[in-house]
Order: C-alpha cells, then structure tokens, then sequence
C-alpha cells in the first residue's frame, strides 16, 4: 500500500494543502518554518493519532483553530483504493476508514505503517526503556495483529493488581491477579523473543553495511534472569506491597544494544548512534516487507543533519532498496542526490503552501 492522495486541514501552519504522493520517493524541501516538518507530521498523526513531537493535540492544531484533519487515499498492488480520514480536537478523535466511522486508532495503524527518522532518532538508544519496547511492539504489531489485545489484556490486570498493591490489600486478593498477568505475560514475551530471533539477522546486516562493525542486541524480558515470571512475582511480593506497584513483567522489558560490551549509548558517537537507529528502522521495514508483503511509509526529516556524505549517500541507497514510500526533507532543491533509477516527485513548500514542481 502507499499514498496517491493526501489532504491535509489545520495542521500547524498548512491550513488547506492536497498532493498525490509518487508511488516510491517524495522530496519536500524549503526554506526553514515553511512547514516540511508539518507534512511528515500529518502522515504521521493519520498512523497513530498523535504527533511525533508533541502530547498535546491542541499544538498541532492551526492557531485559532479547533480541529484539524487529515485525509489520504492508499492503493495497493492491484490497484485497489482505502481511504483514511482523521479528525482530531482536544476533546475528540474520529476515524474513517473508507467513509466508515472505526473506533480504534489501531486499524489505521494496521493499514499505515509509519517509520521515522529524524534529527531526534538516537533518542531512541538515550531515552528510557519504554521507547525500545515501543520499538519492538511496533514491529511484533504489524505482523502479528492480536498482539495488541494480549498486551491490552496484560496492562488491565497489571493496573489492577497495581490498584490492590496500592490499597494494601492481602497476599491473597492481590496474587489473585498473578494467573491472568503470566499468562498474558506468556504471550508478549514469546511474540517478542520470537519476532526479535527473525528481526536481528536483519539488523545485523544493515548495522554492517551501514557502519562496518557488528553490535550486540539482547531482549531483556523485564525481570531476572534464571528465574520464572512466577517465581519472580514470589521474590519481589515484599518489594513491590512496600512500592506499591508491580516492578517487574514484560512492561519492564528493554533491549540493551552493545558494542565490545559497553551499551552503545555510553560509547558510540552521536553521528554512529543515528545511524544505528537507522539500521534499526531499516530492518523492521525489511522484515514487514519480507513477512507480510506490506510496503511501510518512512517520513526522513532533515536526514543532512550530522551524518557527512558518505554515510548519508549509503543510507540513501538503503532507504531506496527498502521499497517504502518515501517522504524526504530538505531545505535545498539539491541537497542530495537521489539514485537515477528512481521514481520520484518533488514538492516546495512555501509558507504552508505545498506544490509539486514539474521535473
Ligand atoms: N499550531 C500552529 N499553528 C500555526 N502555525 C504553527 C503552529 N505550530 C507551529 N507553527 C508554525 O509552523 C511553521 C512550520 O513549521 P515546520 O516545523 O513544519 O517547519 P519546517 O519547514 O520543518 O522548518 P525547518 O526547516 O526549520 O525544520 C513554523 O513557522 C511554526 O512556527
Ligand atoms: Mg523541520
């Protein structure tokens, strides 16, 4: 699937732009505060209902404004149309898929696959775990759909059993909880092991070519290892009615990266931890394409910033060889050069105005 046709209504400055997206690369460029950004922003609330840079809706909005709206129209390889519909306000979300109203962000998500690289990408391997979990899930989701319910399963009895911890209440009424968080559990962990075991080969062979050296990767499960997730609940029980919480469980999980035994963020430069995070989105894109035969979105903003011509004109190539539909950003018409052998279209953005400029 990717796009042919996008609209976009009150999203920060671009107030009313409509362009049909070239099936395999887009190059957005202007000058700085012309609204770039904005548009990969749009894609991207229209895969997940909500902005890659901020938590509040009502930045996103158009000044002034109270709802903003994004339209697209996806087709596939036999050339059959979805259309997606989102409008959000600060007090309500509402999703069409082709004209019907669905309740769940999760099936736009299913349908639109979004990657990102941005100047923020190694905030990925700094920041805290829940970042990296987010990561995997991402990857487990899309290939595995009732992933979700086991997870949404797993957070309502975890909130409960945290609700008992809370309250005080006996051993026995909060372990009551402990059958139905092991077996959910169970389930998250498995699909993630086993999506990491097909996700790592992958990984690895971009993080080589992309950057001539090989890494480390381990799943941590979020509690200790040796140990079973039961046995473990048994050993913390004193530790975690003192807290208050459940400290440990799948919701703990992490993915420590390293390199000569140090984790990269404590090692690598900031121009190799992009990189990496690179390869990381690289390869979950491969494998989706590889899995399921779905083509993923992958919005690049900004992709000059701190990596020189080198690595950038390598990545460029890995981008191309995923077969996402690509969205690029730049602030010069020629900022780089894409492969001769591919499509693509070219839009100036000026003002929040968007036009696609003629080749
Ligand atoms: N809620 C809003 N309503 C209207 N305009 C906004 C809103 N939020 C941000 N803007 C403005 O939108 C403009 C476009 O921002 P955007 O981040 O898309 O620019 P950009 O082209 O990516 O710039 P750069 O090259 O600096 O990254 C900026 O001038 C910004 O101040
Ligand atoms: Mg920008």
């Amino acid at each position: 699937m990717h796009l042919t046709q996008l609209d976009i209504r009150q999203v920060r400055n671009l107030h009313d732009v409509k362009i049909k997206p070239g099936k395999q690369c887009n190059y957005i460029y202007g000058d700085n505060a012309s609204g770039k950004t904005s548009v990969l922003e749009a894609i991207y609330l229209l895969s997940v209902a909500r902005s890659f840079r901020t938590t509040h809706i009502k930045h996103v909005i158009t000044h002034e404004q109270s709802s903003l709206q994004v339209f697209a129209r996806l087709e596939n390889q036999h050339f059959e149309q979805t259309t997606l519909g989102l409008e959000r306000s600060s007090q309500k979300t509402r999703i069409r898929i082709n004209a019907e109203d669905v309740k769940q962000v999760s099936a736009l998500s299913a349908l639109l696959p979004v990657q990102i690289i941005n100047p923020d990408v190694h905030k990925l391997l700094e920041q805290g775990p829940k970042y990296r979990r987010q990561f995997i899930d991402w990857g487990v989701f899309h290939v595995e759909h009732n992933f979700l319910q086991a997870w949404q399963h797993y957070y309502r009895v975890l909130k409960q059993r945290n609700a008992a911890l809370r309250k005080k209440q006996n051993k026995e009424a909060i372990n009551l909880w402990n059958d139905q968080l092991i077996q959910h559990a169970k389930t998250i962990t498995l699909s993630r092991e086993n999506y990491l075991t097909e996700f790592i080969p992958i990984f690895n062979q971009y993080v080589d070519v992309l950057m001539g050296l090989s890494v480390d990767i381990e799943y941590q499960r979020g509690w200790n290892r040796g140990y079973s997730f039961t046995d473990s609940l048994e050993l913390t029980f004193d530790k975690d009615s003192l807290r208050g919480f459940t400290s440990i469980g799948p919701h703990r999980a992490d993915l420590d990266i390293s390199y000569n035994d140090i984790l990269v963020q404590n090692c690598f430069s900031r121009g190799q931890q992009k990189l990496l995070v690179c390869a990381m989105r690289l390869a979950q894109i491969s494998h989706l394409k590889i899995k399921t035969g779905q083509q993923s979105i992958l919005l690049v903003d900004d992709l000059a910033a701190e990596l020189d011509i080198h690595h950038r004109h390598n990545l460029i190539q890995l981008l191309v060889d995923t077969e996402a539909q690509l969205f690029v950003t730049a602030t010069e018409q020629n900022s780089f050069v894409l492969p001769a052998e591919i499509e693509s279209k070219m839009f100036h953005v000026e003002h929040g105005n968007v036009k696609e400029v003629v080749q």
